[in-house]
């Protein structure tokens, strides 16, 4: 047996910890099977060596988030962690960690928030300084720091770090983070810190009117750098009045519209420092992981559009900011635009980005230069250079960015098309996971929908640990709710809009998905108030009957199934869906009063939800079965969520089911049925329609993007027509992760994993067999250890590989067997004969033609052996028809399309062999 991955607070080792009561985690590797831990002891002490606990031998299983409970720790020490496992078999190991505190009061800071004032106001962003000697030789040197906008900060010319747009976004009114940073090495006799703040979040241009000043009209710096000597003395270095000011190289920064960089000889103007009024309670030491660059891509090649653009393709749409080598003339300026895509001429289109200019300068100084921007992020794939005759595309990098999360799982299938969709997927959470969790990384927005971030919340926590990301981003959330207004659109709030269904059940949902996944009672504890405010909120907003019916809906925002376009609202009753969630929400509410033991709230909010439950089936049942919103999203709502009365639950799967064939198959749900779609079905024994939709490649589906060449998730089903032409709307983005929810689908049922009990401490093993993917894998790095799922089913066999990590158990449900295995840690491989197969021939007289038309080689089949028929007037009317139906009204051409289904079938399997 061995300990490995310990962690303090699901960091390793980490500094400026400012909790009394840091939580310790650790994981246990074994040979031997069934191993359970029973008993733990920790040892704590100080950096002098002093025990401040002893734990003790204590008798449990409990192996992550274990609190520290021993003397009142201390500020800015460093402790060190022992912990002593021995399990039932006998054995024992240890593993040691350590963490070093920060500061646990904010008022212990003695710093100034100051500003910077120029004689005119400027543009350019301030760059501040201090220069400073070392009355002897430091041991330890932390700084402290942030800022009313964002910064970058550099000691003797050397970066403090290499984490970008810090202080991250928070409600700034409330909440404050800063950084912590070990700059011990960086110190000489003689030192200059600098400090550049841009705009950013604080002050910058924000939000679909682009309006600047969200949290103030002047920047400010605060920062303190403790210093401890080797004699043990102590010293602070903190912003004050004797600080300077100058405006420096970047002549301006907007998050949206970018940044310009002058090296040549910019105007250097000095200012004066003023300090501002600031309340240091609103502090908070960083709580998540900080945005970095996590990839470098090289350009992949250069094009000359018909408009005779130069552009730059990078192959991925990404977020960040490209870095360019160049050595160019003095003074020459190099424009770099951005954009996600380029148009059916191949021309580059920036209008996804809508009023966010996305444009980087660059003033170059006749040097060899690396020059890239600090303090803006874009959306792009494809940029256009400017001002620059020669280049290649090894001269620019795009540099990926966004929040540092660690990635903990993955899903892999023998279907190309489903893995570059689960590419997409994790493409589109890290893009858009920059500091919080945004709709978008490209156009005037980039905001923090509650709606798209419950949405996609499961998905994002198996692909990635996002449990310190939505434990900060829930504290956003809470600081902006209440009782009287609910809970906002977006967080941090810009927008000032609250309490739509879906959206504001984030309170609720979010908190529940990382106790959930991670086992951490801790987010529900923090979150308790603001998620049973969110249903008390609504409840008080409910009619006699005791159903939510007024005001402001998203409805099934962006479904499909609505005659009048502009409304994007979706057919299904938008207060149906409002109280369906609210249903949801307050089921999860009182699991959670379950959970934290309080018992009074459970029985209040189970009362509540009967009451709803008999007015909600009341009023959108009727006594037979009928759902006043026939749509699938009502349906799969009412299968989700329980809602249908059991007799019903029948009708309501037909409804579904023959929706769904009304559609030829494909969906027609938004941001809310979308989700559940297919859980719905798999669980109600229509896991073939599940699939069978799931698979569609031709609009709308998932796949459909895939063969359009996404290498994101899209906004809407058809943000690009299969002509290449765009869908017009004006709210366009091709990196919107909300429709990745279906990754939740892939992992949960085709691959087989859902906790039994938080964290994965039980869980469920039960692949789903799926027609068309013979193969299917799933790796979850748990917060107990790495669980393998891989199945297969082929050639007359089925074989399934399962790793359970020590100190969990799992329940395995064979595929195609009764019985249930309840085995507990180590590795289990399964072979049997079956007679299934899943190999899907893709073509079939179901498919429409457009699907057919999909494929690269049918366009050449058909001008062969029915030339001009594509070309016939009639043919647009029957893209969405099946080689079935349009067979009906023209049965002669029955040889042709077995032909042709036959070569495409035939193709498919060369290729995949
Ligand atoms: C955003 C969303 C969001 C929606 C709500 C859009 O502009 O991009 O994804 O959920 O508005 O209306």
């Amino acid at each position: 047996m061995r300990l490995f991955d310990f962690r303090t607070e699901y960091r390793e080792n980490p500094l400026g910890l400012a909790t009394k009561h840091p939580r310790f985690s650790w994981k246990i590797a074994s040979d031997e099977n069934d191993t359970v831990q029973t008993s733990y002891r920790i040892l704590v002490t100080d950096q002098r060596g002093r025990e401040t606990w002893n734990s003790g031998p204590v008798q449990s299983d409990q192996s992550i988030l274990v609190p520290y409970e021993g003397d009142p720790l201390e500020e800015e020490t460093i402790y060190r962690i022992q912990v002593f496992v021995s399990d039932n078999h006998g054995k024992e190991a240890s593993i040691e960690g350590s963490f070093e505190t920060g500061i646990f009061d904010a008022h212990h800071f003695v710093a100034k928030m100051i500003c910077p004032d120029f004689p005119s106001p400027q543009e350019a962003c301030p760059v501040f300084s201090h220069s400073f000697s070392l009355r002897q030789r430091v041991s330890r040197a932390r700084l402290y720091i942030t800022a009313h906008g964002v910064y970058e900060a550099a000691i003797n010319g050397s970066a403090v770090s290499d984490c970008r747009m810090a202080p991250g976004w928070t409600n700034y009114r409330k909440r404050l983070q800063y950084q912590i940073y070990d700059v011990t090495n960086l110190l000489g006799d003689t030192n200059q810190i600098q400090v550049t703040v841009a705009n950013g979040w604080y002050k910058g241009i924000l939000g679909f009117y682009c309006q600047p000043n969200q949290y103030g009209d002047q920047l400010g710096l605060f920062a303190e750098l403790h210093l401890q000597y080797e004699n043990g003395d102590k010293e602070v270095i903190a912003t004050d009045e004797n600080w300077t000011v100058r405006t420096g190289q970047i002549r301006c920064s907007e998050i949206y519209m970018g940044e310009t960089i002058d090296t040549d000889s910019p105007e250097i103007l000095e200012g004066s420092i003023s300090t501002k009024n600031f309340d240091s309670s609103v502090l908070t030491a960083q709580e998540d992981e900080p945005v970095r660059i996590t990839e470098r891509i090289v350009g992949i090649r250069k094009i000359t559009t018909p408009r005779a653009e130069s552009l730059i393709d990078f192959g991925q749409i990404v977020t960040g900011v490209v870095e360019l080598h160049v050595k160019a003339s003095r003074g020459q300026v190099i424009r770099l635009r951005h954009a996600e895509v380029l148009d059916k001429d191949g021309n580059f289109y920036p209008d996804t980005l809508r009023q966010a200019k996305s444009i980087d300068t660059f003033i170059c100084n006749g040097q060899e230069q690396v020059l890239r921007p600090h303090f803006t992020f874009h959306g792009f794939r494809y940029i256009c250079v400017e001002g620059l005759d020669h280049f290649e595309p090894d001269q620019f990098i795009a540099c990926v960015t966004h929040t540092d999360l660690e990635k903990t799982g993955d899903f892999r299938c023998s279907a190309p098309k489903v893995n570059q969709l689960q590419q997409n997927i994790s493409w589109s959470q890290r893009d858009n996971f920059l500091d919080i969790p945004t709709d978008c990384p490209q156009r005037d927005e980039r905001l923090g929908w509650t709606g798209d971030a419950q949405v996609f919340s499961w998905t994002a926590s198996f692909n990635r640990n996002t449990a310190l990301f939505y434990s900060k981003w829930m504290r956003d959330v809470a600081s902006e709710s209440s009782l009287e207004k609910g809970v906002p659109h977006v967080v941090p709030d810009i927008l000032q809009s609250y309490s739509a269904s879906a959206w504001s059940d984030v309170a609720v949902i979010l908190p529940w998905v990382v106790y959930q996944i991670y086992g951490d009672e801790g987010i529900l504890k923090e979150n308790w108030t603001c998620m049973h405010e969110w249903v008390d909120y609504i409840s008080n907003h409910c009619n006699d009957r005791g159903l939510w019916q007024t005001g402001f809906q998203y409805g099934d925002w962006l479904a499909l199934d609505k005659e009048e376009s502009a409304d994007r609202t979706g057919a299904t009753d938008p207060y149906f869906i409002a109280n369906a969630y609210f249903l949801y929400v307050t089921d999860l509410t009182i699991q959670t009063a379950d959970i934290l033991g309080h018992r009074d709230a459970g029985a209040k909010y189970r009362k509540l939800y009967q009451k709803t439950l008999l007015a909600f089936q009341d009023e959108y049942y009727s006594n037979t079965g009928r759902i006043v919103s026939e749509t699938q999203t009502a349906a799969v709502l009412s299968l989700y969520f329980n809602l249908a009365r059991s007799q019903d639950r029948d009708r309501v799967l037909r409804t579904l089911i023959s929706n769904i064939e009304r559609h030829k198959n494909h969906l027609s749900t938004g941001f809310v049925g979308t989700p559940y779609l297919c859980h719905a079905l798999s669980e109600n024994g229509a896991h073939d329609t599940a699939v069978s939709l799931f698979l569609k490649e031709d609009y709308p589906s998932w796949l459909y993007a895939v063969n359009m060449g996404a290498t994101t998730i899209w906004e809407r089903w058809n943000s690009i027509h299969p002509d290449g032409s765009f869908d017009e709307s004006g709210m366009n983005s091709l990196n919107h992760y909300a429709y990745g929810s279906i990754g939740d689908w892939l992992y949960r049922k085709v691959a087989g994993l859902s906790q039994i009990e938080p964290g994965y401490k039980s869980f469920l093993v039960r692949p789903m067999l799926t027609k068309g993917l013979e193969e299917t894998s799933l790796h979850f790095d748990s917060v107990y250890g790495p669980i393998v799922i891989e199945n297969s089913c082929k050639l007359g066999k089925i074989r399934l590989h399962v790793e359970v990590p020590p100190n969990t158990h799992a329940q395995i449900h064979l595929p195609e067997k009764e019985e249930i295995l309840k085995v507990g840690s180590g590795v289990y491989d399964y072979e049997y004969e079956t007679k299934t197969d899943l190999s899907i021939p893709r073509y079939s007289s179901d498919s429409t033609l457009a699907e057919l038309l999909a494929h690269p080689l049918a366009k050449e089949l058909f001008e062969q052996m029915a030339p001009g028929m594509l070309d016939g007037p009639m043919i647009q009317f029957a893209y969405q028809m099946s080689v079935t139906d349009m067979l009906g009204s023209a049965p002669e051409a029955r040889p042709l399309f077995e032909t042709i289904i036959e070569a495409l079938n035939r193709s498919d399997q060369e290729n995949q062999s």
